[in-house]
């Protein structure tokens, strides 16, 4: 196995006297999807957080490529790779499709105030990012229309198409699929399935059909422990899992 792109030792959060994550290990590879699946409460965005700097750890290392990122603040982690989409939508409904994606494309093109052309080719740069973003995404003939008209499928593939404009090497994704209907689902699977070519993918996931489709590798949080993390088909006869989280659905 390729060494871990992002590694994450003994990852803990604390709020006041809750454990909301309790020294979590993970690594995520290239060219993987890592499911991180869990109930309500489990931890699961709250692991996000801290992988992608909005808020700190109480404990433990998170090393990209090797270089220790854990007390990196968000915009600087964003700079060095690691993109994330959110749980709940954070479009502007008014600005078009282009627009939003070109905001998060912005933020990454560096500065560099002392050239005199730079307004304008900064600007250049950000549009061509946004677009390829947009292209890889599907929504290239849907960049011109406002972002609140999209379907909720198509808002959806948006908040991955905002993430890819940064250009990151991870990929932290909160519940993409969540209210999604059976074709919006397939089409965001074969994007995903597109996407770990050249990413590292985690995916927090409720819809467990989906989840043992496309998961190269699923970790099982209880109560912000991992309980059990290996290949779907060690999961699904993982009698931890089973008891604690599974039922007899997948079994
Ligand atoms: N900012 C916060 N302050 C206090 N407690 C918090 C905070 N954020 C999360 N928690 C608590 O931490 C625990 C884990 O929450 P988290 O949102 O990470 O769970 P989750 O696995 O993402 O759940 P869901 O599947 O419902 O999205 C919960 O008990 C939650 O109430
Ligand atoms: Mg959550």
């Amino acid at each position: 196995m390729t060494e871990a792109k992002l590694a994450v030792r003994g990852l803990t959060r604390r709020f006041g006297g809750l454990t909301a994550v309790n020294a979590v290990d993970l690594d995520l590879h290239d060219g993987e999807v890592h499911a991180v699946i869990g109930t309500n409460g489990a931890g699961k965005s709250t692991l996000i957080n801290m992988l992608s700097g909005e808020i700190a750890a109480s404990a433990g290392t998170i090393r990209l490529e090797g270089r220790d990122v854990t007390r990196m603040p968000q915009p600087r982690r964003a700079k060095v790779g690691i993109g994330r989409s959110y749980q709940r939508t954070t479009i502007f409904p008014e600005f078009t499709v282009l627009e939003n994606c070109r905001l998060t494309a912005q933020a990454q093109v560096r500065p560099r105030p002392w050239h005199i052309w730079e307004p304008s080719q900064r600007c250049q740069a950000s549009l061509e990012r946004a677009q390829a973003a947009l292209a890889r995404a599907g929504l290239a003939e849907q960049a011109l229309r406002s972002a609140g008209s999209l379907s909720h499928g198509a808002k959806r593939q948006l908040e991955v198409a905002m993430c890819l404009a940064t250009g990151p090497r991870v990929l932290l994704l909160d519940e993409p699929l969540a209210g999604m209907g059976a074709e919006e689902t397939e089409r965001m699977l074969g994007l995903l399935q597109e996407l770990k070519q050249g990413h590292a993918v985690l995916l927090v996931e409720h819809d467990m059909d989906a989840v043992f489709r496309i998961a190269d590798r699923i970790t099982v949080m209880v109560n912000g422990s991992v309980v059990a993390s290996g290949t779907p088909a060690q999961i699904r006869v993982d009698p931890v899992v089973r008891t604690a989280y599974l039922g007899e659905e997948h079994a």
